[in-house]
């Protein structure tokens, strides 16, 4: 069966990668694209693809009229949670690439999933090397008390802490508390640069020319300590294989599942 898909954010720099992954898939079909620039035109004048034949719509609330198995959001913060909401309202189900979303919209995400029956599953990185990284951050968070995660990205990256170090935070959450040998009230000198606490770990945002994504996870005991390290390119290649898995599982459960291991046998 043909999986009906409606993308909200297609002409963008992930969306139309993923766009042209699923031009490439013989069990997905594009129905329906959102992009306010490119409003009106088909996806395929807009790419250059012609085997992309979607219409493009200005708002996902016009292009979920079409109908749709599942949609896909990849737009920006601001408007992602409306997007999802109204996808969940007319009985589609939902991947979310978007980052950006802060667990407190999760939390009202995962209500109107169970409510309407149909899953969401929230990818911060679809790229496995980083899907890895969760999962080996999480073998050792169960080990070692002790942790920090820094994010690195672009200047011009607008939200902080990456998707995917929200959604790192999130899990290593879920394990425990990394502890802090000197609490923050305690800090002495200037107590931001002790980062953010986020979910039990102290964040830290780099925002500089030169960098891409990326992220690390320090783990430390006394005497040693173990660096996971992920960094991307600048091609948005790395999460289409991700974000194609991640269509062809959301229907398989319902409510809110966050990350692709959710779905993959790791
Ligand atoms: N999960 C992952 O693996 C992953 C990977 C890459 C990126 N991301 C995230 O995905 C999001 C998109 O990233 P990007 O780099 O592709 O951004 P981008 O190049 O700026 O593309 C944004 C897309 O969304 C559309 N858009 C923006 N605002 C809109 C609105 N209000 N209504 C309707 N359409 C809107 C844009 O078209 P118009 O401007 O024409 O409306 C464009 O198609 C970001 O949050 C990014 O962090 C996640």
């Amino acid at each position: 069966m043909t999986i009906r898909i409606c993308l909200a954010g297609a002409t963008g720099w992930a969306g139309s990668a993923l766009a042209r992954g699923i031009a490439q898939a013989a069990d997905l079909e594009l129905v329906a694209a959102v992009s306010r620039s490119q409003a009106g035109r088909s996806l395929g004048e807009a790419l250059g693809e012609p085997a992309l034949a979607a219409p493009i719509f200005a708002s996902a609330a016009e292009a979920l009229a079409v109908g749709c198995d599942v949609f896909f959001e990849y737009t920006k913060p601001g408007v992602a949670k409306a997007n999802i909401l109204a996808a969940l309202a007319r009985g589609a189900h939902v991947v979310v690439g978007t980052s950006g979303l802060s667990d407190e919209d999760y939390a009202e995400i995962e209500a109107a999933a169970i409510q309407a029956g149909r899953g969401v599953l929230a990818v911060g990185n679809f790229a496995i090397t980083v899907v890895l990284l969760q999962k080996f951050a999480e073998m050792a968070a169960r080990y070692i008390p002790h942790w920090e995660i820094i994010d690195y990205a672009s200047a011009t990256k607008r939200d902080a802490p990456s998707g995917t170090v929200r959604e790192l935070a999130y899990r290593l959450g879920q394990v425990g508390d990394s502890q802090l040998a000197v609490p923050l009230d305690e800090v002495q000198g200037e107590a931001g640069t002790r980062g953010a606490r986020m979910n039990g770990a102290q964040v830290h945002s780099v925002r500089l020319p030169g960098y891409v994504i990326g992220v690390e996870a320090i783990f430390g005991l006394p005497d040693q300590k173990l660096v996971l390290r992920h960094e991307a390119g600048s091609s948005a290649q790395p999460y289409v294989d991700g974000a194609l898995l991640a269509i062809r599982r959301v229907a398989s459960f319902s409510g809110l599942r966050r990350g692709l291991d959710t779905v993959l046998e790791l």
